[in-house]
């Protein structure tokens, strides 16, 4: 299933690069910009983003049941992920704004 369609990036290619970020620290925080660089690719439109990071969280809930990791930690680490989710929608927020006061004027 192609996610992001300015890059033809499908959810598989998503899911391994953060799969792969996971394996080098379980811990880190993966941002919609570290798995377009790891795809040797970047944001154009970064419409899909809103998208990456429910696909970030998926993947990152999933790796870490298969851990079994300790849930106290997985809660914080996918808070990080929801604050990250908050940025992006303000970012994408502002930027409908200043470009509705661009067209109207
Ligand atoms: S849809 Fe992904 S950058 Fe545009």
């Amino acid at each position: 299933m192609i996610i992001c369609s300015c890059n033809i990036v499908t959810r598989a290619d998503i899911e391994e690069a953060i799969t792969g970020f996971l394996d080098v620290d379980p811990w880190q925080l993966i941002t919609p910009g570290r798995v377009f660089h790891e795809l040797s690719q970047r944001g154009k439109c970064c419409g899909c983003f809103p998208g990456v990071i429910d696909i970030i969280v998926q993947t990152t809930q999933r790796y870490h049941a298969l851990k079994e990791s300790p849930s106290v930690q997985v809660i914080e680490l996918l808070d990080r992920i929801a604050m990250q989710r908050e940025r992006v929608d303000a970012a994408r927020q502002r930027r409908a704004a200043k470009n509705h006061w661009n067209t109207a004027a």
